[in-house]
């Protein structure tokens, strides 16, 4: 595990865009797995920035996402898929058929699923994954429970994420309950992984994923098992770890230059 420190949300998101476009230079027809919250959105505007100079061309890639909400449709603004056309579909080459994301109004979730799970296999899997991750220590929607999930599953959402995510829906709307998230195995078969985190209240959870046992109620934890995990995090979502802890447990520490 390796942890790029930057001095800032910005620097961070960066960085972070630095990765996604180093690995589509190289592999143009890359399949990058893309999250949606807020940590990912300044990463997505300075992808986009590079497209519209002319130095990143999204015309082969390939893109699957993490998580959706069951019951929402794409034309819903809270959906992940109203989401990402807004952060960074409609403003780059990524040809439609070339997209794919959960389909939160599948009659069948569960065949829907399967499906999903499926189509990332047939594409020959992920080859970067893009990750934020919640202050329960979720990532996609894999929330804290006895086990570690492993394939694409519907979900029903904690209290934490519901109340993280309420704010977002029109007051008297019923935010959707469930939702559909890759699993944790597919998370972990993904070629190259990074994690996205900012701000001082993630400080707490990233400490404990990255140090801490590996335990499905800290679901990102599991990541210290993957061989190509790069976070990418401000320094206030650092401060609750010390380079004397993080060089003990094996984790290689990158300073951004200033
Ligand atoms: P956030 O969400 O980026 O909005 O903090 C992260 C997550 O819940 O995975």
């Amino acid at each position: 595990m390796k942890i790029i420190q930057a001095k800032d949300y910005q620097e961070m998101s960066r960085v972070a865009a630095n990765i996604v476009s180093a690995q589509m230079i190289l592999f143009p027809g890359s399949v990058l797995g893309l999250a949606t919250g807020d940590t990912p959105i300044g990463m997505y505007r300075q992808l986009i920035e590079w497209y519209r100079k002319g130095d990143l061309d999204f015309g082969k890639a390939r893109t699957v996402n993490l998580d959706e909400y069951v019951g929402l449709s794409t034309e819903h603004e809270q959906s992940y898929n109203w989401f990402m056309r807004q952060h960074l579909f409609s403003q780059v080459n990524l040809l439609p058929h070339n997209i794919f994301m959960p389909n939160g109004l599948a009659e069948d979730t569960a065949a829907e699923c399967v499906r999903y799970e499926a189509n990332i296999r047939a594409m020959g899997g992920i080859d970067l994954q893009v990750l934020g991750i919640g202050h329960n220590g979720h990532i996609g929607f894999n929330e804290p429970g006895p086990v570690f999930t492993k394939n694409t599953h519907v979900v029903t959402l904690s209290e934490r994420t519901l109340a993280a995510n309420s704010r977002f829906f029109d007051s008297g709307e019923r935010m959707p309950r469930q939702a559909i998230t890759m699993g944790m195995g597919t998370i972990m078969q993904a070629k190259r992984i990074v994690l996205l985190c900012a701000g001082e209240s993630k400080a707490e959870i990233l400490s404990r994923a990255v140090l801490g046992d590996i335990d499905p109620m800290v679901p990102a934890s599991i990541l210290q098992l993957h061989t190509d995990v790069t976070i990418v995090a401000d320094q206030a979502a650092l401060g609750r770890m010390s380079m004397d802890e993080l060089s003990a447990n094996g984790v290689e520490v990158v300073t951004e230059r200033e």
